[in-house]
């Protein structure tokens, strides 16, 4: 069966997708992205991610060619297409094509890349065990010099070192702070912990990723009636958590039961989590 891929203005074979050499994209990192779960042909919280990539291409001042309208039934429609169930659907828009920085030498459209795959970021073992994270060395931009609402190609070098830095000692993700020392988020996923049945996660302004998961996991818990803080913490606050755990679309709900070779806990899944994991998966079968 033909796999296809929608590239600019239309609907190719994926060995028929080809990028020009100066994409922005590739030169420069200029655009932005987005990563959708599509559950029983569905995208989930499709709504959210395309409201996401068009204020990211706004404050990025690339214009989409397609009002949001006509970009949501795109991504349908390349559901439907390749006839997938459950996907990663991955959206990337650049500026254009031209060499040179200078975005005025840019004479065509931006560069519109939708596909559709399969991803499994963890196996099933770790959903059931926990995840072990380490601190990295690399720390989140800083909010002042790269806008954390701009979900933007270029800011995910510095994500790319961080994982590159968990790998090194293999663990499973890497826990990033802000510059001052804070808890901020893992280098794809959000970062929340328990503590005395208070399910607590960084706040915004902290300069990370305002995750769709993340509001789904909240939205969630406090329809379960569990209480929720946003707030700023140290890692001394995940050392002596009753439980913690990652949210994030490709990763879902994971727990996370080790932290720089401290144990959480018990090291297992604790009960909020596994409870969190169960709603969401039947909060997603209800949308999709
Ligand atoms: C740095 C970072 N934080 C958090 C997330 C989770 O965001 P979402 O739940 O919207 O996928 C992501 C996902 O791409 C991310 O890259």
């Amino acid at each position: 069966m033909d796999k296809w891929v929608f590239l600019n203005r239309e609907f190719v074979r994926s060995e028929d997708a080809h990028l020009s050499i100066y994409d922005h994209g590739f030169l420069y990192g200029d655009g932005a992205f987005e990563g959708i779960r599509a559950y029983n042909g569905r995208a989930f919280k499709l709504k959210d991610h395309v409201d996401r990539l068009y204020n990211s291409l706004l404050a990025l001042d690339i214009k989409m060619p397609f009002d949001q309208a006509e970009f949501i039934k795109t991504v349908e429609k390349l559901l439907e297409m390749n006839e997938v169930t459950d996907a990663y659907i991955r959206v990337s828009v650049s500026r254009g094509v031209s060499l040179g920085l200078d975005p005025k030498n840019i004479k065509g459209q931006a560069t519109i890349v939708i596909s559709t795959d399969k991803l499994s970021l963890y196996p099933q073992s770790m959903y059931e065990n926990g995840l072990e994270v380490v601190t990295v060395a690399t720390r989140i931009a800083n909010p002042q010099v790269l806008e954390p609402r701009i979900k933007s190609l270029g800011k995910y070098v510095c994500n790319i070192q961080a994982k590159l830095e968990a790998n090194h000692v293999g663990a499973g993700e890497g826990l990033m702070l802000t510059e001052d020392g804070h808890v901020a988020e893992c280098t794809g996923d959000n970062v929340f912990f328990v503590k005395d049945s208070v399910v607590n996660t960084p706040a915004a302004h902290l300069g990370i990723l305002e995750g769709i998961t993340r509001a789904t996991a909240i939205e969630v818990l406090k329809e379960m009636g569990i209480e929720v803080n946003i707030g700023v913490f140290t890692r001394f606050d995940l050392y002596t958590a009753d439980e913690a755990f990652l949210t994030g679309t490709a990763a879902e709900v994971i727990p996370m039961v080790k932290l720089d070779a401290r144990i959480i806990a018990d090291g297992k899944p604790g009960p909020i989590t596994k409870k969190l994991m169960k709603a969401f998966h039947e909060y997603v079968a209800k949308q999709s």
